[in-house]
């Protein structure tokens, strides 16, 4: 009986790592090799300008966020730790600053990356202007 319980346990156990490694692999990009989760920003955000666009200030200012409130999961270079994306990656960085800012504000919460809309609206364009910072 015990044992019987034992199996059922283990195939429970191997069916949630084999959805978790299928999920890994869908990270699903559109046309432009954005993030899905990214894409789905409504089209108006591509037009929205980060009012801090490359100012250094402001690129200070988003790392001091990012450590503060992204590091823990994202790591403190951003690499990206676990199922929390690097975020150096173009399916990231090809996304337009009013994408990354729509993101941010509200999140994906479903697949564990919390939404920051309790954060001002300055502060999520500063780590907008921080994320586009890898790119130089
Ligand atoms: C509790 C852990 C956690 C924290 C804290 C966190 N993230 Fe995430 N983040 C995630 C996970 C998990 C994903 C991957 C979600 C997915 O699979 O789509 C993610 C994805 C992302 C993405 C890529 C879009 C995507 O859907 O994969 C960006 C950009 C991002 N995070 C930025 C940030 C920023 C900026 C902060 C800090 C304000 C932050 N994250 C804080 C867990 C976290």
């Amino acid at each position: 009986m015990i044992r019987r319980s034992l199996c059922g346990l283990l195939l429970l156990a191997l069916t949630f790592v084999a959805i978790g490694s299928a999920s890994e692999r869908e990270r699903e990009t559109d046309d432009r090799g954005v993030l899905l989760a990214i894409a789905q920003a409504p089209l108006k955000t591509r037009s929205w300008h980060n009012p801090y666009q490359g100012q250094p200030d402001a690129v200070l200012a988003g790392k001091k966020l990012f450590l503060q409130h992204c590091a823990e999961c994202h790591g403190p270079q951003a690499r990206g730790i676990g199922r929390a994306v690097n975020l150096h990656l173009s399916a990231v960085q090809n996304a337009t600053p009013g994408e990354l800012a729509w993101f941010l504000r509200n999140g994906n919460l479903w697949r564990g990356m919390p939404a920051w809309s309790g954060l001002p609206e300055q502060r999520r364009w500063q780590l907008v202007a921080y994320l586009k910072s890898f790119r130089r």
